[in-house]
């Protein structure tokens, strides 16, 4: 079955609203969770298909979970060595969190486990995490470096520092992961900051984590308490609301309790570098995460070069960053974005290939794209058809755009939208986008 929009032209986003939890600390919360002694109570949880899929892994592995209702989990610990061996597979569907964040944590284990996932996650690259978790003695299998992956049990994994190559909070965190169960101390060394859920929700669990510049380190053996977590709304579902609510004029939007970790606000810092108006209000903690409600209002926007040190503060938005940098005045250029090419489709590919079929001049580069903004168009995009290769950001993103169109805009493939935000079309028809959705078999 596949899913596809229609949304009509114009109009603007107003109103008061709070999206989904976030993706990356529902994954983390189960996984967390399910190893520690005790019960932990989840509220906020983001009830998408990627953060279930790792909930029915680890009820594969033998652990109670109740839920998600209204957005609450109660997870079942069985402390560090109490999963059991899966009977069959483990089936991470499209979240690439799931598969790595799960290799650094099954490659300890005492038993074997094989991981697979959809069309889209078996193409991608999971060499990232195999070889510095073989360097700790891990025996893993993989098909050419992609899934399916199998692992073996070992006697003990060893702790090593380990220089990441490239920015990943997911390579990072198999790593922490899997320094639970290593013998001595796992270091991980990072060449620019990137998001932190892990480090910081080992600390809420009780674990020791050092982090000392680039090096976070963590002792091996530390056994993990239960606690409470509150999931804080997913700043990167925000972002589609954040760059259409620039976009559209007329627009005045409040976004509730969105996490404000500052490892993962790139989008409001690079949005206003092109002079978007967004206000930070209400700012406080939950559960050791930075949330803060945002208000939004159209503006002006002007093309950047986005600077490099805030593109993995900023990985998962440029798909709406690209639709606002069109609508902008002047040239916008990314670079040292390479990583969008292995995400849930390449990003930088597809987004280039729709901008250009609704008449943006987009040229793709090998670590990003120079757009051409026509800012002072009212509206920028021509009527058409774009395929979102199943990317659910490439979906969204594409949505907004209709917001600043001359006509219709049909954004087909838009299947996987509900791995990180189930509802979008009836919240964004609630803001103002003239979205309708159909489903094909
Ligand atoms: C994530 C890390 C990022 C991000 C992904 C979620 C995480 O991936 O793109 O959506 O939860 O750790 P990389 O680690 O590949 O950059």
């Amino acid at each position: 079955m596949s899913r596809s929009f229609r949304v009509a032209p114009g109009g603007s986003l107003s109103g008061t609203l709070r999206v989904p939890g976030d993706k990356s600390i529902s994954h983390r919360s189960v996984m967390l969770g399910a190893i520690a002694d005790g019960v932990t109570e989840i509220t906020g949880f983001l009830e998408g298909a990627d953060a279930i899929s790792t909930m029915e892994i680890f009820r594969a592995m033998g652990v109670r979970i109740d839920g998600p209702q209204g957005g609450r989990v109660t997870v079942h610990g069985v402390g560090l060595h109490g999963l059991r061996a899966p009977v069959g597979p483990l089936d991470c569907g499209n979240a690439g969190t799931a598969m790595r964040l799960l290799m650094g944590l099954l490659a300890g284990q005492r038993f074997e486990s094989t991981l697979v996932g959809d069309e889209s996650l078996s193409k991608r690259p999971m060499r990232r995490v195999a070889e510095p978790l073989a360097a700790m003695g891990a025996r893993i299998e993989t098909r050419d470096g992609c899934p399916p992956v199998r692992i073996l049990p070992v006697a003990a994994l060893q702790g090593i520092r380990y220089q990441l190559p490239m920015a990943s909070a997911q390579v990072k965190s198999a790593l922490l992961l899997a320094g639970l169960y290593a013998r001595g101390e796992t270091t991980v060394v990072e060449p620019a900051p990137t998001r932190d859920h892990t480090e910081r929700m080992l600390g809420g669990f009780g674990v020791a984590v050092r982090r000392d510049g680039a090096a976070v380190t963590l002792r091996g053996g530390q056994s993990l308490r239960a606690t409470a977590i509150d999931v804080p709304a997913d700043i990167s579902s925000a972002a589609f609301f954040l760059a259409g609510a620039s976009i559209a004029p007329g627009s005045d939007l409040v976004l509730e309790h969105v996490g404000m970790n500052p490892t993962r606000t790139g989008i409001v810092d690079i949005l206003r570098l092109m002079g978007a108006d967004i206000e930070v209000r209400n700012e406080h903690e939950v559960g050791g995460e930075p949330v803060a409600d945002l208000r939004v209002r159209a503006a002006a926007l002007r093309g950047i070069a986005v600077p490099p040190e805030l593109v993995p503060l900023a990985i998962d938005e440029f798909p709406a960053l690209f639709v606002a940098a069109a609508c902008a005045r002047g040239r916008t250029v990314v670079t040292g974005a390479a990583e969008l090419r292995v995400k849930e489709s390449d990003r930088i590919a597809v987004m280039a290939e729709g901008l250009r079929t609704l008449g943006v001049d987009a040229t793709p580069t090998p670590d990003g794209m120079v757009i051409e903004g026509r800012g002072e168009q009212a509206a920028v995009f021509a009527p058409g058809a774009v395929h979102a290769h199943a990317d659910h950001r490439i979906a969204m993103s594409f949505a907004m755009a209709a917001l600043r169109a001359e006509g219709e805009l049909a954004v087909h493939d838009a299947t996987h939208v509900a791995t990180s935000f189930p509802g979008f079309e009836a919240l964004a028809r609630s803001a103002g986008l003239r979205i309708e959705g159909r489903s094909q078999a």
